[in-house]
């Protein structure tokens, strides 16, 4: 899997504005999930994601994946996509070098998603942390090692721009997930709150 220690090249965590590569995912909302076999080799070893930032071209992709699941189905929906308010907030993050919204491909399809906010602040001499969220695998892949792979992409990339930590909040709700993110190092240290505005 590509990650930020490898050499340079498009698909490494750079922009890709040059190049707005569109979806080759093949596959649309009303199609319903990939097929289980999607990145199993002949000899059922599962395949290594390639990670990489997300250009407009994977916006309905990615819509696909936040709508994928029991929080989201109810917020969006990938016929959607070209809806003015998805366009802008995607140029907002795009345009932002704190932010990076990273799409991850296995055989030419886009089957997960997250997105870092780099949080620059004065506490602890400067320290820079990371925060992750809006984090999907395709629900017919879930339980395969992607998440793991994507949020191992992550954790790498935030620490090859000098990231002392990484935080993360989630619904309650969603214990698998949470256990996910316990195998993966992190923690219950603090109490996360919310509210709206
Ligand atoms: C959480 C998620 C990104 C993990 O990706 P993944 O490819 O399923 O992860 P892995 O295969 O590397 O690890 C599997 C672990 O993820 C967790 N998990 C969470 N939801 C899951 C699901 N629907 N199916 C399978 N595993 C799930 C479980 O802890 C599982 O471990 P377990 O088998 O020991 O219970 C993915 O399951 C997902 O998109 N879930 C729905 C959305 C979500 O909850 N996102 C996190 C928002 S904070």
């Amino acid at each position: 899997m590509a990650g930020p220690r490898d050499p340079p090249g498009p698909d490494v965590g750079q922009p890709r504005r040059d190049r707005e590569v569109a979806s080759r995912a093949g596959r649309r909302a009303d199609q319903g999930p990939a097929p289980r076999s999607l990145g199993e080799a002949r000899d059922g070893r599962v395949s290594a994601l390639t990670v990489r930032r997300a250009v407009s071209g994977d916006l309905r992709d990615i819509l696909r994946l936040l709508a994928d699941d029991h929080l989201g189905r109810d917020r969006d929906d990938p016929a959607n996509a070209e809806d003015a308010a998805y366009r802008e907030a995607f140029a907002a993050i795009d345009a932002d070098p704190n932010q990076f919204l990273g799409v991850a491909e296995l055989d030419g399809a886009v089957v997960g998603t997250f997105q870092l906010s780099f949080l620059p602040g004065l506490s602890n001499r400067g320290a820079l942390k990371v925060a992750i969220e809006a984090v999907r695998v395709d629900s017919a892949l879930r339980g395969g090692g992607y998440g793991g792979q994507m949020l191992s992409w992550a954790m790498d990339y935030a620490r090859g721009r000098g990231c002392s930590g990484m935080q993360l909040k989630s619904h309650r709700s969603r214990e698998g997930a949470h256990r996910f993110y316990e195998r993966h190092g992190f923690r219950h240290s603090h109490v996360g709150m919310t509210r709206p505005l």
